[in-house]
């Protein structure tokens, strides 16, 4: 019987960590991507890693038609991944009508094409900016959905009902939500990682860039917070556990899970500040970061870190990987591919 799993935007840094994972487990992967913001390099680091290179298929999922073709031609899809999205939650704010159409439109036309197709398992990639700024932390899965702080969280917020309503429409499609707290780390291989391009976003790909010397200094951003070193606190989840997360839930789709729709906390439950970021990665690089403290980035919530004792108890999953282990493979990942740059 075929096992096979689509799954979107795999060549990407959490995507790509999901098809190794897939493969390692047994699964036979599709990727659909577009390319837009990784790189087709990744499919033979994947065969580097598991042996195996997965099908690849070029597309736009705004594209109705080509989605609607790809599952006739791969007729034996059992369950779909959606990673496929815009992330930048900045770029979000200066366009809005980017992020909402393509991060609406190809999840619409997936849902619609899995339907016409009858492939009923699905596992969407949320986020915990669903929750905002939340009242009470540790956040569990019941803390109250409040306004998004930009509109990449909106359009989280937005697929989470998406998908709620066609498992409630359609009682025989499945699906789980994630929702990831903050990925970081690579491959143990340091063959995959997150590749920003251009300026980085997030924290981690700032520090390890630094640190090589592609930036001259680090911001901290904000050190009066109401915390107890006053640096903003972050719940950071190894991107190799969060990966394996995805494949329970693969596995509990196909296997029947309680209810419908679902969804759960992906992260470690432990929260960690800037600074303790910043002097765990020293330590564990052995490398001094230049770093000063600047004001507060704008949208920035305070702190935010997951309940994760139902991802636990109902998955039976659990984050096993230390922020050591996470911050020296970034570290690892990124001295690995500025080698592999430099040899090209
Ligand atoms: C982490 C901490 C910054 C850069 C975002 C998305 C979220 C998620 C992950 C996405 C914060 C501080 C950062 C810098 C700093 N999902 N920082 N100096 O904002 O928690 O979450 O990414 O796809 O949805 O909102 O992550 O890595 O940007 O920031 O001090 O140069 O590091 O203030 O406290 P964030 P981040």
């Amino acid at each position: 019987m075929s096992n096979k799993v689509l799954v979107t935007g795999g060549t990407g840094y959490i995507g790509s960590h999901t098809v190794v994972e897939l493969q390692n487990n047994g699964f036979e992967v599709v990727i659909i991507d577009n390319l837009s913001n990784s790189n087709k390099d990744v499919l033979e680091r994947i065969q580097k890693i598991t042996g195996k290179r997965p099908i690849f298929e070029n597309f736009d999922l705004c594209d109705a038609k080509k989605t609607n073709d790809f599952f006739k031609k791969h007729a034996d899809i059992k369950a779909v991944i959606h990673f496929a999205a815009y992330k930048a939650v900045g770029e979000s704010v200066l366009k809005p009508l980017k992020y909402y159409h393509n991060n609406l439109v190809s999840l619409v036309n997936l849902l619609q094409a899995m339907q016409e197709n009858n492939v009923s398992n699905f596992v969407f990639s949320s986020s915990c900016t669903v929750y905002g700024q939340p009242d009470e932390l540790p956040v569990t899965e019941q803390s109250p959905i409040k306004e998004a702080n930009s509109p990449y969280g909106d359009t989280k917020q937005i697929s989470e009902r998406i998908i709620r309503d066609t498992t409630r429409a359609n009682k025989s499609f499945k699906a789980i939500a994630l929702r990831y707290f903050n990925p970081i780390g690579a491959h143990e291989s340091a063959l995959i990682g997150e590749l920003p391009l251009g300026v980085p976003n997030n924290l981690i790909p700032l520090i390890t860039q630094t640190t090589i010397g592609v930036r001259k200094q680090l911001s901290v951003f904000g050190d009066d917070y109401n915390t107890p070193d006053g640096t903003c606190i972050r719940d950071y989840i190894h991107v190799v556990d969060l990966a394996k997360a995805h494949i329970i839930a693969i596995k509990r789709l196909l296997h029947n899970g309680k209810r419908n729709y679902e969804y759960f906390n992906i992260g470690t439950g432990r929260g960690n500040s800037v600074l303790e970021v910043i002097n765990t990665f020293e330590k564990v690089s052995e490398q001094k970061l230049n770093y000063k403290i600047a004001n507060r980035r704008e949208g920035d919530v305070e702190q935010v870190f997951a309940d994760t004792k139902y991802a636990n108890s109902e998955l039976g999953w659990k984050a096993e990987k230390t922020l050591d282990d996470a911050l020296l493979s970034a570290w690892n990942w990124e001295k690995y591919y500025k080698k592999n740059l430099y040899n090209k």
